[in-house]
């Protein structure tokens, strides 16, 4: 039978990691040994009194419905975080919480964007983002990263692609899959641009605790943003807590009716025990989460220093996140067929930079979200393996 799909799922992306780890899973049931470095979760296990808190929650009997836009009390407990983090206070009604972070990006691009609207997006940059201004019928306006510029972007160029029709302009720091980070200098080109033309922005910050050299900047926390920025963040990464999905968003009320009426009509609400959990990610303490950072750093360290032993590969350090995105081209083969080589001959799955939009042409994707043995076993078989080409 001829299902006839609506001509929007023609222009839906997707995130390349899920296909690279199906992949990855097929040979490993041939039997072949495969070094995971692609994955964007970390390895750690989702703190103790997380967990616990999580169970407490079942036990209590918290496995029904609970409000579409979240629980009382976790919102509550996200006014103070954003609060004490950016050092300002959100109105309890302007938080939402969603199953993961993801639901915020694209009901948020859902609600705001009509056909031919523009958003500015970073490129490379999370998949996400250019495949929902897509299937919506935006028009995707990359803004380059450039590597020498610590993968920063150029403030004359990004000025030079806002027009009468952006209606929205998508940042991220620290960054995926680059590892930079936006500083207030960065930030502050934006907002002028925003407030002075009425742009929103979306500020994902999944990443902003996992930081290893100042602070966190949010765009949040500059004049007159609050009332124009969708702050997306969630729990998936500072707690160890993918499966859990949790995430959230800050942002204009009015917005946040919108996507209150979009979780109605999709997941009704974020599983609630979940959420329960969540208040003691926010409120617990972080001995554990510090914990993950200080090994995070390590990894890097040791990541970064391989990479730049691989004869053809140079990689500067990245500033937060856990990933790793090495120059390859001098390398004689194209990313993507270099991803391809190395998951088949070497048993190293990472992906390729273009995985992340055209301007990742010419650079791979590690995560160090793997144990220091792991890391050091796939730099030592990338190394050998790049001997054959
Ligand atoms: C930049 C960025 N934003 C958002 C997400 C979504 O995270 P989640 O939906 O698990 O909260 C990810 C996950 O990989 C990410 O890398």
């Amino acid at each position: 039978m001829n299902l006839n799909f609506a001509e929007r799922m023609e222009r839906l992306g997707t995130e390349t990691a899920f296909e690279v780890m199906a992949r990855a899973k097929a040979l490993e049931a041939q039997g072949r040994e495969i070094v995971h470095l692609q994955i964007g979760e970390p390895d750690f296990p989702t703190p103790k009194h997380i967990i616990e808190a999580g169970v407490e929650a079942l036990r209590a009997g918290e496995t029904h419905y609970s409000p579409a836009a979240g629980i009382m009390p976790l919102r509550e407990a996200i006014v103070e975080d954003v609060d004490s983090r950016r050092g300002i206070r959100p109105k309890v009604e302007q938080v939402v919480v969603t199953p993961g972070a993801k639901p915020i990006m694209f009901f948020a691009i859902l609600a705001l964007i009509d056909s031919d609207d523009e958003i500015i997006y970073p490129n490379p940059g999370f998949p996400i983002y250019e495949s929902v201004i897509n299937f919506v019928g935006g028009k995707a306006v990359p803004l380059p990263l450039w590597e020498e510029n610590d993968f920063r972007f150029s403030p004359e160029e990004f000025r030079s692609l806002v027009t009468d029709r952006t209606k929205l302009i998508i940042i991220n720091s620290p960054h995926n899959p680059t590892g930079g980070i936006l500083t207030r200098q960065d930030n502050e080109v934006i907002a002028e641009v925003a407030r002075e033309k009425e742009i929103l922005v979306l500020s994902d910050e999944v990443y902003k605790n996992i930081i290893y050299e100042g602070e966190h900047h949010s765009i949040y926390s500059l004049p007159g943003m609050q009332e124009r920025t969708i702050l997306l963040d969630g729990f998936s990464k500072t707690y160890a807590m993918t499966g859990w999905r949790l995430g959230f968003g800050v942002m204009p009320e009015e917005l946040a009716q919108k996507i209150e009426r979009l979780m109605i009509n999709s997941n009704s609400c974020t599983a609630t025990f979940s959420q329960h959990a969540a208040i003691q990610a926010l409120q617990g303490p972080t001995e554990e989460v510090d914990a993950m950072l200080e090994e995070f750093r390590k990894r890097r360290d040791i990541i970064v220093a391989g990479l730049n032993d691989i004869p053809g590969m140079s990689c500067i350090t990245p500033k937060g996140a856990f990933y790793a995105f090495p120059n390859v081209k001098k390398i004689n083969e194209g990313s993507q067929e270099l991803e391809n080589y190395l998951l088949n001959e070497a048993g190293v799955a990472v992906l390729s930079g273009t995985a992340f939009g055209k301007y990742g042409d010419g650079y791979l994707r590690f995560s160090y979200a793997n144990s220091v043995e792991n890391i050091e076993k796939g730099l030592e078989r990338i190394k050998n393996a790049l001997k054959n080409i």
